[in-house]
């Protein structure tokens, strides 16, 4: 079968032919992999930038996020049936840590974890892929078009609870992780797949929702934001310090720009208590002169939090395909038009290569759903 490897460190990426794998344990499932999206991570992986090859290899197979039709099923899968829709999770546990044990290898404290397509195991930019049931998460036949964005929803959805984890253990009043965000506002920094996904569920969740980008006003991204409920605020013409006075309190932050300097100027719009909450991962080496004091001063006298959120675990998945699904019944294709630009495998080079202006999530496929 086909899969896109690439050397890790090098550019050298191409179409190599791989053994299809087999059911050979009887927790296992085989999925027929239809679409896969493409990410900053998997760009970065083609320029040369972080992967690595499983042990013993040279290569490692590229794509983490996933969508696939179970083709076949050992005898003590529960959760899946051949024809099933679904997909298979990223990242796989050290076995030794905490979080790991516990089966939260998203929060893995030894890194020691592997990431399917990123570290040390092959991806699933292939034909076919097979894993264990517990990394399965199944997606109801009548959400096939959105099956292929479960992934980011899930990092959107994780670093989202992260925020309300915190704001509802640390601040006083009558709430929970459910009803926190109703009236709150929450500025969401970057309005690509991440940060429209995170709106997405955060209107879901009641919450009003500021989106920042530096495009124009009527172009697609915005025009998404508003028919999900969202304000677009313009980037080039507001300062993070005034959106504050402009808007009013600004509760969150959901930072989804991954430009260093930005991640910083953004800390000056949050509000009293809020918390802001980071996705973006910044590449590049050069150094920023910031205004360290004030930041801190205004961290502190402010009663403020930081956090970093990365990957998800098979929880956020189910929740993230949950929500994907809520929102299709609300808001119809408005969240299937994140999806701009579906390649053909044979097309890698270029989707790999290049990022079109009018692209918000790409992806490459392999195959169609049989519907039947
Ligand atoms: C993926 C995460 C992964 C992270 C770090 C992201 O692109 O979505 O699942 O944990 O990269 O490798």
């Amino acid at each position: 079968m086909k899969a896109i490897a690439i050397t890790p460190g090098t550019q050298n990426i191409q179409l190599v032919d791989r053994p299809e794998p087999k059911v050979s344990a009887q927790d296992e499932i085989k999925l027929r992999v239809l679409r896969v999206g493409i990410c900053g991570t998997d760009r970065e992986e083609a320029s040369g930038g972080r992967a690595d090859a499983p042990p013993g290899q040279k290569e490692l197979v590229i794509g983490h996020e996933m969508f696939g039709q179970v083709v076949d099923v050992g005898s003590g899968v529960q959760a899946a049936r051949p024809g099933d829709f679904g997909c298979f999770t990223v990242r796989r546990g050290c076995g030794h840590c905490p979080a790991c044990l516990n089966g939260r290898s998203d929060m893995c404290s030894s890194g020691d974890y592997t990431e399917r397509g990123i570290k040390q195991r092959d991806g699933y930019e292939t034909e076919f892929v097979v894993d264990q049931q517990e990394y399965f998460v199944k997606v109801p036949k009548d959400q096939v078009p959105l099956g292929v964005l479960s992934e980011p929803m899930s990092v959107a959805g994780k670093a989202i609870n992260e925020a309300l984890l915190i704001q509802t253990a640390r601040l006083p009043g009558p709430h929970d992780l459910q009803t926190w965000l109703k009236g709150k506002r929450v500025l969401v920094a970057g309005l690509g797949p991440i940060g429209l996904l995170a709106a997405v569920a955060l209107r879901l969740r009641g919450a009003n929702v500021l989106g920042l980008d530096v495009v124009d006003a009527n172009s697609l991204r915005p025009t998404l934001l508003a028919q999900l409920g969202g304000k677009y605020v313009d980037g080039r013409e507001n300062k993070p310090q005034n959106l504050n006075d402009s808007y009013g309190q600004i509760d969150m932050i959901f930072e989804a720009t991954g430009i260093a300097h930005v991640e910083f100027d953004l800390l000056g719009a949050l509000g009293i208590n809020g918390v802001y909450v980071l996705t973006g991962i910044p590449g590049g080496d050069r150094p920023l002169a910031i205004d360290g004091a004030a930041l801190m001063r205004a961290l502190v006298l402010r009663n403020q939090v930081m956090v970093g959120s990365v990957n998800a675990s098979r929880e956020h998945f189910q929740t993230a395909v949950d929500d994907l699904g809520k929102a299709y019944k609300t808001w119809g294709k408005t969240v299937e038009q994140i999806i701009t630009h579906v390649v053909p495998y044979t097309d890698f080079e270029e989707v790999l290569s290049h990022h079109p202006d009018n692209e918000i999530k790409a992806a490459i496929e392999w195959s169609k759903p049989q519907l039947g």
